[in-house]
Protein backbone atom coordinates (compact mmCIF):
# COMPACT_ATOMS: atom_id res chain seq x y z
CA UNK A 1 0.00 0.00 0.00
CA UNK A 2 1.43 3.41 -0.65
CA UNK A 3 2.14 5.73 1.77
CA UNK A 4 -0.59 9.11 1.79
CA UNK A 5 1.46 12.21 0.50
CA UNK A 6 1.97 14.54 2.81
CA UNK A 7 2.90 18.05 2.28
CA UNK A 8 6.45 19.62 3.17
CA UNK A 9 4.52 21.50 6.02
CA UNK A 10 2.83 18.71 7.44
CA UNK A 11 5.78 16.84 7.61
CA UNK A 12 7.36 19.89 9.31
CA UNK A 13 5.27 20.20 11.62
CA UNK A 14 5.13 16.38 12.45
CA UNK A 15 8.81 16.50 12.79
CA UNK A 16 9.00 19.66 15.67
CA UNK A 17 5.64 17.67 17.03
CA UNK A 18 7.90 14.65 17.53
CA UNK A 19 10.96 16.74 18.90
CA UNK A 20 8.35 18.11 21.37
CA UNK A 21 7.08 14.94 22.49
CA UNK A 22 10.88 13.32 22.55
CA UNK A 23 11.36 16.37 25.10
CA UNK A 24 8.23 15.77 26.89
CA UNK A 25 9.04 11.76 27.87
CA UNK A 26 12.42 12.48 28.49
CA UNK A 27 13.16 12.05 32.79
CA UNK A 28 14.81 14.71 34.35
CA UNK A 29 18.70 13.40 34.26
CA UNK A 30 18.04 12.79 30.18
CA UNK A 31 16.33 16.29 29.46
CA UNK A 32 19.51 17.90 31.56
CA UNK A 33 21.60 15.73 28.94
CA UNK A 34 20.34 16.73 25.42
CA UNK A 35 19.75 20.40 27.23
CA UNK A 36 23.48 20.43 27.66
CA UNK A 37 23.94 18.59 24.34
CA UNK A 38 22.60 21.67 22.52
CA UNK A 39 23.69 24.50 24.81
CA UNK A 40 27.31 22.97 23.61
CA UNK A 41 26.72 22.50 20.09
CA UNK A 42 25.25 26.18 19.68
CA UNK A 43 28.41 27.32 22.29
CA UNK A 44 30.74 25.94 19.35
CA UNK A 45 28.98 27.61 16.35
CA UNK A 46 28.34 30.66 17.93
CA UNK A 47 24.36 30.84 18.42
CA UNK A 48 22.12 30.87 20.95
CA UNK A 49 19.56 28.40 20.98
CA UNK A 50 15.86 29.51 21.53
CA UNK A 51 13.49 27.83 23.47
CA UNK A 52 10.56 28.78 21.72
CA UNK A 53 12.36 27.58 18.19
CA UNK A 54 14.11 24.57 16.93
CA UNK A 55 16.06 26.67 14.92
CA UNK A 56 19.09 27.86 16.54
CA UNK A 57 19.36 31.55 15.56
CA UNK A 58 21.78 34.81 16.45
CA UNK A 59 20.87 36.91 18.64
CA UNK A 60 22.36 40.27 18.77
CA UNK A 61 24.31 41.16 21.37
CA UNK A 62 24.01 45.03 23.61
CA UNK A 63 21.86 47.38 22.04
CA UNK A 64 19.42 44.80 20.51
CA UNK A 65 18.48 43.48 23.60
CA UNK A 66 17.97 46.03 25.75
CA UNK A 67 14.58 48.17 25.82
CA UNK A 68 14.75 51.04 23.62
CA UNK A 69 12.96 54.07 22.38
CA UNK A 70 11.39 53.99 18.95
CA UNK A 71 10.62 50.63 18.11
CA UNK A 72 11.52 47.38 16.31
CA UNK A 73 10.02 45.76 12.47
CA UNK A 74 11.02 42.41 11.09
CA UNK A 75 11.16 41.36 7.51
CA UNK A 76 11.55 38.44 5.32
CA UNK A 77 11.79 38.68 1.89
CA UNK A 78 12.28 36.99 -1.44
CA UNK A 79 11.17 33.51 -1.03
CA UNK A 80 10.72 32.71 -4.43
CA UNK A 81 8.52 29.62 -3.84
CA UNK A 82 8.10 26.98 -6.23
CA UNK A 83 5.81 24.51 -6.16
CA UNK A 84 6.36 22.58 -3.21
CA UNK A 85 6.72 19.10 -4.89
CA UNK A 86 9.56 20.86 -6.82
CA UNK A 87 11.46 22.27 -4.49
CA UNK A 88 10.83 22.16 -0.90
CA UNK A 89 14.15 23.26 0.77
CA UNK A 90 12.93 26.90 -0.29
CA UNK A 91 9.43 26.17 1.30
CA UNK A 92 11.68 24.89 4.68
CA UNK A 93 13.46 28.27 4.35
CA UNK A 94 10.42 30.03 4.67
CA UNK A 95 9.00 28.59 7.39
CA UNK A 96 12.61 28.37 9.15
CA UNK A 97 12.27 32.65 8.72
CA UNK A 98 8.66 32.60 10.15
CA UNK A 99 10.19 30.51 13.36
CA UNK A 100 13.29 33.23 13.66
CA UNK A 101 10.49 36.32 13.57
CA UNK A 102 8.12 34.14 15.55
CA UNK A 103 10.51 33.67 18.36
CA UNK A 104 11.71 37.42 18.53
CA UNK A 105 11.18 38.45 22.44
CA UNK A 106 9.61 41.35 22.72
CA UNK A 107 7.55 40.58 19.16
CA UNK A 108 8.17 43.10 16.29
CA UNK A 109 5.12 45.64 15.48
CA UNK A 110 4.60 44.33 12.47
CA UNK A 111 6.71 42.08 9.81
CA UNK A 112 7.30 43.76 6.57
CA UNK A 113 7.16 40.74 3.40
CA UNK A 114 9.82 42.00 0.58
CA UNK A 115 8.19 40.79 -2.32
CA UNK A 116 8.86 37.60 -4.44
CA UNK A 117 7.19 34.99 -2.77
CA UNK A 118 6.55 33.54 -5.76
CA UNK A 119 8.79 32.11 -8.22
CA UNK A 120 6.83 32.01 -11.45
CA UNK A 121 3.66 34.00 -10.16
CA UNK A 122 2.01 31.06 -10.40
CA UNK A 123 -1.28 30.13 -7.87
CA UNK A 124 -0.12 27.22 -6.31
CA UNK A 125 3.11 28.99 -5.23
CA UNK A 126 1.44 32.33 -3.74
CA UNK A 127 -1.51 30.44 -1.82
CA UNK A 128 1.42 27.96 -0.71
CA UNK A 129 3.33 30.93 0.57
CA UNK A 130 -0.21 32.97 1.68
CA UNK A 131 -0.77 30.30 3.96
CA UNK A 132 2.76 29.92 5.25
CA UNK A 133 2.69 33.51 6.19
CA UNK A 134 -0.46 32.83 8.26
CA UNK A 135 1.90 31.46 10.41
CA UNK A 136 3.76 35.10 11.68
CA UNK A 137 2.41 35.74 14.83
CA UNK A 138 2.99 39.65 14.26
CA UNK A 139 0.79 41.70 11.78
CA UNK A 140 2.65 40.88 8.48
CA UNK A 141 2.52 44.15 5.87
CA UNK A 142 3.27 42.28 1.99
CA UNK A 143 4.85 44.09 -0.67
CA UNK A 144 5.21 42.60 -4.50
CA UNK A 145 8.07 41.89 -6.08
CA UNK A 146 8.07 41.20 -9.99
CA UNK A 147 8.12 36.72 -9.33
CA UNK A 148 4.66 37.48 -8.05
CA UNK A 149 3.09 39.48 -10.61
CA UNK A 150 3.87 39.01 -14.39
CA UNK A 151 2.11 35.79 -14.81
CA UNK A 152 -1.21 37.22 -14.22
CA UNK A 153 -0.49 41.08 -14.10
CA UNK A 154 -1.07 41.10 -10.57
CA UNK A 155 -4.35 39.09 -10.24
CA UNK A 156 -3.85 36.19 -7.87
CA UNK A 157 -1.54 38.49 -5.56
CA UNK A 158 -4.17 41.05 -5.04
CA UNK A 159 -6.91 38.75 -4.31
CA UNK A 160 -5.07 37.29 -1.53
CA UNK A 161 -2.70 40.87 -0.39
CA UNK A 162 -4.76 43.65 -1.71
CA UNK A 163 -3.68 46.63 -3.30
CA UNK A 164 0.46 46.73 -4.30
CA UNK A 165 0.88 50.45 -3.03
CA UNK A 166 -0.66 51.61 0.16
CA UNK A 167 0.44 53.54 3.26
CA UNK A 168 -0.20 53.97 6.51
CA UNK A 169 1.25 55.88 10.17
CA UNK A 170 2.76 53.90 12.76
CA UNK A 171 3.73 55.64 16.08
CA UNK A 172 4.41 59.34 14.13
CA UNK A 173 6.52 57.57 11.50
CA UNK A 174 4.51 57.42 7.81
CA UNK A 175 5.11 54.06 5.60
CA UNK A 176 4.60 53.70 2.62
CA UNK A 177 4.75 50.54 0.84
CA UNK A 178 5.45 51.20 -3.30
CA UNK A 179 4.96 48.54 -6.61
CA UNK A 180 8.21 49.33 -7.95
CA UNK A 181 8.44 46.58 -10.64
CA UNK A 182 6.21 48.14 -12.98
CA UNK A 183 7.31 47.69 -16.79
CA UNK A 184 6.34 48.74 -19.96
CA UNK A 185 4.48 46.24 -21.78
CA UNK A 186 7.24 44.26 -24.12
CA UNK A 187 5.21 41.05 -24.42
CA UNK A 188 1.91 42.28 -26.60
CA UNK A 189 4.22 43.11 -29.79
CA UNK A 190 6.36 40.26 -28.80
CA UNK A 191 2.90 37.76 -28.87
CA UNK A 192 3.92 36.08 -25.84
CA UNK A 193 2.28 34.08 -23.63
CA UNK A 194 1.69 34.82 -20.19
CA UNK A 195 3.84 32.22 -18.97
CA UNK A 196 6.50 33.32 -21.83
CA UNK A 197 6.15 36.66 -19.96
CA UNK A 198 6.51 35.74 -16.33
CA UNK A 199 9.70 33.64 -18.02
CA UNK A 200 11.41 36.73 -19.46
CA UNK A 201 10.82 38.84 -15.98
CA UNK A 202 12.27 36.13 -13.83
CA UNK A 203 15.31 35.77 -15.67
CA UNK A 204 17.31 38.92 -14.40
CA UNK A 205 19.49 39.00 -16.89
CA UNK A 206 18.11 38.86 -20.40
CA UNK A 207 17.64 41.44 -22.70
CA UNK A 208 13.79 41.57 -23.46
CA UNK A 209 11.98 43.18 -20.72
CA UNK A 210 12.02 46.79 -19.66
CA UNK A 211 13.21 47.96 -16.38
CA UNK A 212 11.37 48.34 -13.60
CA UNK A 213 9.97 51.71 -12.25
CA UNK A 214 7.18 53.34 -10.19
CA UNK A 215 5.45 55.03 -13.06
CA UNK A 216 3.46 58.22 -13.17
CA UNK A 217 0.71 57.34 -11.52
CA UNK A 218 2.14 55.97 -8.53
CA UNK A 219 4.64 58.93 -8.17
CA UNK A 220 1.07 61.02 -8.66
CA UNK A 221 -0.25 59.42 -5.68
CA UNK A 222 3.05 58.91 -3.60
CA UNK A 223 3.43 63.00 -4.22
CA UNK A 224 -0.85 63.58 -2.98
CA UNK A 225 -0.17 60.58 0.14
CA UNK A 226 2.87 62.84 1.63
CA UNK A 227 1.45 65.94 0.63
CA UNK A 228 -0.19 66.81 3.64
CA UNK A 229 3.33 66.28 5.93
CA UNK A 230 5.53 68.54 7.39
CA UNK A 231 9.32 68.12 5.95
CA UNK A 232 10.01 66.75 9.93
CA UNK A 233 7.80 64.02 10.14
CA UNK A 234 10.11 60.51 9.43
CA UNK A 235 8.78 58.54 6.01
CA UNK A 236 9.96 54.82 5.91
CA UNK A 237 9.35 53.34 2.48
CA UNK A 238 9.64 50.19 1.33
CA UNK A 239 10.35 49.32 -2.45
CA UNK A 240 11.13 45.93 -3.96
CA UNK A 241 13.73 47.40 -6.41
CA UNK A 242 16.23 49.42 -5.10
CA UNK A 243 15.22 53.53 -5.17
CA UNK A 244 18.05 54.40 -7.19
CA UNK A 245 20.21 53.15 -10.25
CA UNK A 246 22.83 50.76 -9.21
CA UNK A 247 23.62 47.79 -12.20
CA UNK A 248 20.85 48.17 -15.39
CA UNK A 249 22.07 44.92 -16.98
CA UNK A 250 20.29 42.99 -13.92
CA UNK A 251 17.46 45.18 -13.12
CA UNK A 252 18.98 46.15 -10.01
CA UNK A 253 17.50 49.87 -10.91
CA UNK A 254 14.18 51.43 -10.71
CA UNK A 255 13.90 53.49 -14.05
CA UNK A 256 12.15 56.64 -12.58
CA UNK A 257 14.14 56.79 -9.32
CA UNK A 258 15.32 60.17 -9.72
CA UNK A 259 11.68 61.37 -10.01
CA UNK A 260 10.90 59.43 -6.76
CA UNK A 261 13.67 61.04 -5.00
CA UNK A 262 12.58 64.13 -5.74
CA UNK A 263 9.62 63.78 -3.98
CA UNK A 264 11.16 62.20 -0.97
CA UNK A 265 13.62 65.26 -1.47
CA UNK A 266 11.44 67.88 0.96
CA UNK A 267 11.62 65.65 3.85
CA UNK A 268 14.74 65.97 6.76
CA UNK A 269 15.02 61.92 6.28
CA UNK A 270 13.74 59.08 4.81
CA UNK A 271 14.85 55.59 4.83
CA UNK A 272 14.07 53.05 2.10
CA UNK A 273 14.08 49.46 2.59
CA UNK A 274 14.02 47.16 -0.72
CA UNK A 275 14.35 43.62 -1.68
CA UNK A 276 15.01 42.28 -5.33
CA UNK A 277 18.91 42.47 -4.87
CA UNK A 278 19.16 39.18 -2.22
CA UNK A 279 22.17 40.55 -0.14
CA UNK A 280 23.66 43.38 2.27
CA UNK A 281 23.67 46.21 0.47
CA UNK A 282 23.99 49.96 1.94
CA UNK A 283 23.40 53.29 -0.11
CA UNK A 284 22.95 57.21 0.88
CA UNK A 285 21.66 59.74 -1.48
CA UNK A 286 21.46 63.46 0.37
CA UNK A 287 18.68 62.97 3.14
CA UNK A 288 17.83 59.10 1.96
CA UNK A 289 19.20 56.32 3.44
CA UNK A 290 19.04 52.94 1.51
CA UNK A 291 19.46 49.51 2.74
CA UNK A 292 18.70 46.01 0.85
CA UNK A 293 16.89 43.03 2.45
CA UNK A 294 18.32 39.43 2.56
CA UNK A 295 16.62 36.71 0.82
CA UNK A 296 15.80 33.08 2.63
CA UNK A 297 16.15 31.35 -1.03
CA UNK A 298 19.57 32.20 -2.09
CA UNK A 299 22.23 35.53 -2.03
CA UNK A 300 22.91 37.05 -5.35
CA UNK A 301 26.64 38.48 -6.11
CA UNK A 302 27.07 42.05 -6.04
CA UNK A 303 26.59 43.88 -8.75
CA UNK A 304 30.11 44.10 -11.53
CA UNK A 305 30.60 48.15 -11.29
CA UNK A 306 28.40 51.04 -9.69
CA UNK A 307 28.28 49.55 -5.96
CA UNK A 308 27.14 52.19 -3.35
CA UNK A 309 30.85 53.04 -1.51
CA UNK A 310 28.83 52.56 1.76
CA UNK A 311 28.03 49.24 1.28
CA UNK A 312 29.94 46.77 3.33
CA UNK A 313 29.92 43.85 1.40
CA UNK A 314 29.07 40.30 3.10
CA UNK A 315 31.17 37.40 2.77
CA UNK A 316 30.61 34.59 -0.28
CA UNK A 317 28.24 31.83 0.51
CA UNK A 318 29.85 28.86 1.23
CA UNK A 319 28.12 26.77 -1.55
CA UNK A 320 28.63 23.63 0.66
CA UNK A 321 26.25 25.02 3.53
CA UNK A 322 22.40 25.41 2.72
CA UNK A 323 21.53 28.79 3.81
CA UNK A 324 24.49 30.70 3.89
CA UNK A 325 24.14 33.94 2.69
CA UNK A 326 20.40 33.82 2.99
CA UNK A 327 18.08 35.05 6.12
CA UNK A 328 15.62 37.43 7.71
CA UNK A 329 16.35 40.26 9.75
CA UNK A 330 14.94 43.28 12.23
CA UNK A 331 14.54 47.14 12.10
CA UNK A 332 15.06 49.17 14.86
CA UNK A 333 13.04 52.81 13.84
CA UNK A 334 14.46 55.29 16.17
CA UNK A 335 12.24 58.13 17.11
CA UNK A 336 13.85 60.24 14.70
CA UNK A 337 12.93 58.31 11.80
CA UNK A 338 16.13 56.65 11.26
CA UNK A 339 16.93 53.21 11.37
CA UNK A 340 19.86 50.55 12.05
CA UNK A 341 19.18 47.85 9.84
CA UNK A 342 20.15 44.40 11.17
CA UNK A 343 21.11 41.28 9.00
CA UNK A 344 20.09 37.76 10.86
CA UNK A 345 22.01 35.97 8.42
CA UNK A 346 21.53 32.08 8.89
CA UNK A 347 24.69 30.29 10.37
CA UNK A 348 26.91 33.63 10.71
CA UNK A 349 27.09 36.78 12.63
CA UNK A 350 24.63 39.18 11.95
CA UNK A 351 25.82 42.49 10.68
CA UNK A 352 24.27 45.45 11.69
CA UNK A 353 24.23 48.89 9.18
CA UNK A 354 23.81 51.33 12.45
CA UNK A 355 21.85 55.20 11.71
CA UNK A 356 25.25 56.73 13.10
CA UNK A 357 26.85 54.64 10.62
CA UNK A 358 24.65 56.34 7.78
CA UNK A 359 24.50 59.75 9.16
CA UNK A 360 28.19 60.16 9.32
CA UNK A 361 29.03 58.79 5.94
CA UNK A 362 30.39 55.56 6.57
CA UNK A 363 32.75 57.17 9.09
CA UNK A 364 31.10 56.18 12.60
CA UNK A 365 30.23 52.48 13.81
CA UNK A 366 31.20 50.57 10.69
CA UNK A 367 30.33 46.88 10.31
CA UNK A 368 33.38 44.65 10.96
CA UNK A 369 34.56 44.09 7.10
CA UNK A 370 34.69 39.95 6.45
CA UNK A 371 37.45 38.61 6.33
CA UNK A 372 37.38 36.77 3.13
CA UNK A 373 36.20 38.34 -0.11
CA UNK A 374 32.37 38.43 -1.55
CA UNK A 375 32.03 37.11 -5.23
FE1 LIG B 1 14.07 38.09 -5.56
FE1 LIG C 1 12.81 40.66 -7.49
Amino acid sequence: MSRPFKSVETRHEEEREGVLRALRGLNRRDFMRVSLGALQAAAAANVLFNPHSFCPIRVVSGAEGTPAEGFRIAYISDSHLYRKELNDRFVRNLLRAVDDVNALDPQPDFVLYGGDLAQLGQKEELDLGARILRGVKAPVRMMVGEHDWYLDLGARWQELFGKPHYSFDHKGVRFVVLNSVVEEDFWTARKLTPMERMQTVAGLDNGKQNPFTVGAAQRAWLEKDLGGLAPGVPVVVFSHSPLYKLYKPWNFWTDDAEEVQRILGRFDRVVVIHGHTHQVLTNRIGNIHFHGMLSTAWPWPYAPQGLPELTVQMNRPDPFNPGDGCGDGTVRVHPDGLVDKIYALWNRNPMTVSRAYMTSGGKKDAPPRPGSPSY
